[in-house]
């Protein structure tokens, strides 16, 4: 190799692939939905790196990453082994046919691997006895999540490093999670020794985790495959929600997947979410935007200090800056700067009644009307309202749909949370 490491663009994919590989330290690497922190699936005290790194409970099971099917029945198999030897061998005519008849991958799963592998979708499997995964990944279930990620890259770390990788979002537990290499430093700094840059993610929501062991299947987690989608694949016409998101809701009150129960996707900033259609708070008036800026504003008083809310706008109704506040107060836009995250922040201020005086500070962004768009900026927008300092963040919902917004709208009420129940 002539080109010293310093140029070699490959050389942070083979320093992560070699970490995996050789130490217990996880390694942060980019997928097409959120960053992941991935260690090798088949070594406990790699495992327990992440939990450690995260802050995570460890009842809470991590899902497992493959470079490809084979990969995977081979951990079906139970004949997965890490070690060189084994692990590079060709595929022998012996070895596992892809015919419906051997294939350790049940059937029900066959059309979703077809139609959405490798892409943000999980899949529920028995776990092999004996298992060749650490005890650690699946914490009590009798299942493991495997999922096939988009993101080339993370396909040829997972391939470099030799192993299945384990891996839970990068975020330190109960953040929003990473959807740029940013985002990792600025929660796991210090804790960890590598992120692999890739960029921002192209998804911008977790995978949709389903369970195909049952019947009728079921989604455990929306994410970026939407029901209505899995509904148009055989065996999954009559898919059904195994997760609730909405106090009142139908469905299961105990969460089948354990990540569910807990508090997630949380900025600093309290986070007020308005939807429509009952449950939350419906469309935001200027006298409602008013009256909680002011609320909001009132708590920080007594340290003198100007509050600051943030508005996540998702393309229907009016723009917080630029509005006139009937005698109330005004909101001046007054700076732009763009990220690299796909909108721009924009910031004002709310005057008082004698307009001149400022009452609070706003920031205001616009993630569009695309549900996509608002997927993909979703976490970002949080973690830069936080960033720059909010208080109180105000976000428009998206209507509820069977596509991504059910995921956007899930991520969203958990993340409010705290004020909805
Ligand atoms: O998009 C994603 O899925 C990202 C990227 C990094 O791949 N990963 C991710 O992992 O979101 P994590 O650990 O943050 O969320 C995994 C979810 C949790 O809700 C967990 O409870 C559920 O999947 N899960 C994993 N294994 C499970 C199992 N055997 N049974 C039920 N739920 C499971
Ligand atoms: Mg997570």
């Amino acid at each position: 190799n002539a080109s010293s490491a310093d140029d070699d663009p490959l050389e942070p994919l083979r320093e992560a692939a070699h970490l995996l590989r050789t130490t217990s330290t996880p390694v942060a690497f980019p997928t097409e939905t959120v960053y992941g922190l991935g260690a090798d699936a088949t070594r406990s005290a790699a495992v327990k790196g992440i939990y450690s790194a995260k802050g995570r409970p460890s009842d809470n099971p991590l899902i497992v990453h493959v470079s490809d099917l084979s990969m995977l029945r081979r951990l079906l198999l139970s004949s997965f082994s890490s070690s060189p030897e084994k692990s590079q061998q060709p595929p022998s005519p012996s070895s596992p046919s892809e015919e419906e008849d051997d294939d350790p991958i049940p059937a029900i799963y066959h059309p979703l691997i077809t139609r959405f592998w490798p892409g943000p979708l999980t899949i529920l499997l028995p776990l092999p006895a004996p298992s060749p995964l650490a005890p650690e990944v699946t914490a009590t279930q009798r299942t493991f999540g495997a999922r096939m990620p988009a993101s080339a890259l993370a396909r040829s770390l997972i391939a470099l490093a030799g192993c299945p990788l384990a891996a839970p979002s990068a975020n330190a537990s109960t953040r929003p999670s990473p959807t740029t290499a940013q985002h990792v430093k600025d929660d796991l700094d210090g804790r960890i020794e590598l992120v692999l840059d890739g960029g921002a993610c192209a998804v911008g929501v977790e995978s949709t985790v389903v369970d195909g062991l049952c019947s009728p299947p079921m989604v455990l987690r929306p994410g970026g495959v939407g029901m209505e989608e899995l509904r148009t694949c055989p065996g999954w016409e009559g898919v059904v929600k195994a997760y609730r998101d909405r106090a009142g809701e139908d469905g299961e009150a105990a969460p089948r997947a354990p990540g569910m129960k807990y508090k997630h996707y949380s900025p600093r900033a309290r986070v007020v979410l308005y939807e429509s259609g009952g449950g939350g708070r419906d469309k935001w008036g200027e006298g409602d935007v008013w009256g909680l800026v002011q609320t909001e504003t009132e708590m920080g008083e007594e340290e003198g200090k100007k509050r600051t809310a943030g508005f996540i706008r998702t393309g229907r109704w009016p723009v917080a800056g630029g509005l006139r506040y009937s005698g109330l107060g005004e909101v001046i836009v007054d700076g732009e700067g763009e990220g690299d995250k796909g909108f721009v922040v924009k910031e004002g201020q709310l005057l008082g009644e004698n307009g001149t005086e400022t009452v609070a500070r706003l920031l205001d962004v616009d993630l569009g009307g695309d549900v996509r768009g608002v997927a993909h900026g979703l976490f970002a927008a949080l973690r830069e309202l936080d960033r720059l300092g909010a208080d109180v963040i105000f976000v428009e919902g998206v209507s509820d749909g069977d596509d991504i917004a059910a995921a956007v709208m899930n991520r969203l009420r958990k993340a409010a949370s705290d004020i909805r129940a």
